[in-house]
């Protein structure tokens, strides 16, 4: 494969990072395509597109498969622009590079390898073994790896993304000192966290929330604000709520709570008690997860609750909405890879309750650094996205 920056193009292919930008708009359409990666493919020949393709969900036919089936002219000696290593094992659905190699494309354009070890550099391997030429746009990796950073990170290190969000006032406080914290962003910020939520294979939230707000915890795409075409391209996975999982070391959690009552939830526990609770309860499995190697350490232990999603659910992102102590657990066990914060143009004065449970800091060395990513008005609040940096 040969890897090539846009700069580098000759005449005759400088049309290739319009196709390529194409094929990533395409994939970001998508709003979750889990277990799989979000994938965009566009198809040319003769210096025209002639089909477009993207994955709509698992179990259904990847991008490359769909561009195919829906070209509107001859694909044969034609290039295809995929924003991923195509896959070359048999999954829910069958390799796509033996779809391109079958339809007799003779060029294959890719930003980024697949992380996940079934495929990485087979897939491009076997085009090339049927004579196929692939290169890859250097340019577009990077926005290629920002489409998928759950799927990547879920193959590199064995657990998921991990998105925390939270929602406060302009001077850092999240409910009153009665506890009252409804609502302190607008209904287009709200809208917005419905899709982070639907972008997630799982939600996850303390039992601290879960008894003070208890909180449905779904998606409900009536309230996503989506386009039509929107709705359309992801009509069927709208149609799968995220795991729930909440992380209960004393199991207080009770049986009516409303986020049991739709869809699948993990309960992640301390203790030894049985599941006799929920044994009336639908779709609730409850987990031991106790810190085994740290017995005077409180609460479950994040690094296997991750583990677990990753290896036993697979999940890719999983959305972090808890309170302040299990978000101040997270953010100091240093398994937080994306904070979205919206902050409300409110003040809720210092007898308000704190953002984080985060002690222990005494120095500036210690404090947690973070680079801003994305910096957005949305209705009346204001969006921030934020990454650690990473020392
Ligand atoms: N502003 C926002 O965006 C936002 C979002 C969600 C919630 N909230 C607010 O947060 C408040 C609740 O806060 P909270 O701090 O009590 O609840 P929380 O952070 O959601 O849950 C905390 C509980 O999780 C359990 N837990 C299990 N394993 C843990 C671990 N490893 N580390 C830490 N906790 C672990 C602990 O209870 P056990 O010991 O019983 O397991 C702990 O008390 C509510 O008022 C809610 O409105 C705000």
């Amino acid at each position: 494969m040969k890897s090539v920056h846009n700069t580098e193009l000759d005449e005759s292919v400088i049309d290739w990072p319009v196709h390529m930008q194409r094929a990533l708009d395409i994939a970001c359409n998508v709003i979750a395509a889990n277990p799989n990666p979000r994938v965009g493919c566009v198809i040319t020949n003769n210096n025209t597109v002639v089909a477009e393709g993207w994955h709509i969900a698992a179990g259904h036919p990847h991008a490359e498969a769909m561009a195919l089936g829906s070209a509107q002219a001859a694909v044969a000696g034609g290039t295809a622009f995929v924003s991923l290593e195509p896959c070359n094992h048999l999954g829910r659905t069958g390799p796509c590079s033996e779809a391109l190699i079958e339809a007799g494309i003779s060029t294959v354009v890719i930003a980024m390898n697949d992380p996940n070890p079934r495929v990485a550099g087979q897939g491009v391997r076997r085009l090339e073994e049927a004579g196929i030429e692939v290169f890859q746009l250097k340019d577009f990796e990077l926005p290629a790896q920002r489409i998928n950073p759950g799927f990547i990170t879920r193959h590199q290190t064995g657990r998921p993304f991990v998105r925390m969000k939270l929602a406060m006032s302009m001077d850092g406080r999240t409910a009153l000192s009665n506890g009252e914290s409804k609502w302190i962003t607008g209904a287009a910020a709200r809208a917005d966290v419905q899709k982070l939520r639907a972008a997630s294979s799982a939600i996850v939230t303390g039992s601290g929330t879960v008894l003070a707000d208890d909180p449905r915890l779904n998606v409900r795409v009536e309230e996503m604000d989506l386009s039509e075409a929107q709705l359309i391209s992801n009509e069927e996975s709208l149609k799968i709520q995220p795991l729930k999982v909440i992380l209960d070391s004393n199991l207080r959690t009770p049986e009516t709570a409303r986020i049991l009552q739709s869809g699948k939830t993990i309960i992640f526990t301390a203790s030894a008690d049985s599941t006799s609770q929920f044994a009336t309860a639908n779709d609730v499995e409850v987990r031991n997860c106790s810190n085994d190697a740290d017995p005077n350490a409180s609460g479950v232990e994040l690094h296997s609750v991750l583990e677990s999603l990753a290896a036993e659910f697979e999940c890719n992102d999983v959305l972090l909405e808890a309170g302040p102590t299990l978000c101040g657990s997270f953010l100091k066990a240093d398994l937080v890879d994306e904070l979205v914060l919206y902050v409300a143009p409110k003040l809720l004065g210092s007898d308000a309750k704190a953002l984080l449970n985060l002690t222990g800091i005494e120095s500036m060395d210690d404090a947690l650094d973070f680079s801003i990513t994305e910096l957005c008005q949305i209705g009346e609040d204001i969006k921030v996205v934020l990454r650690p940096q990473k020392v």
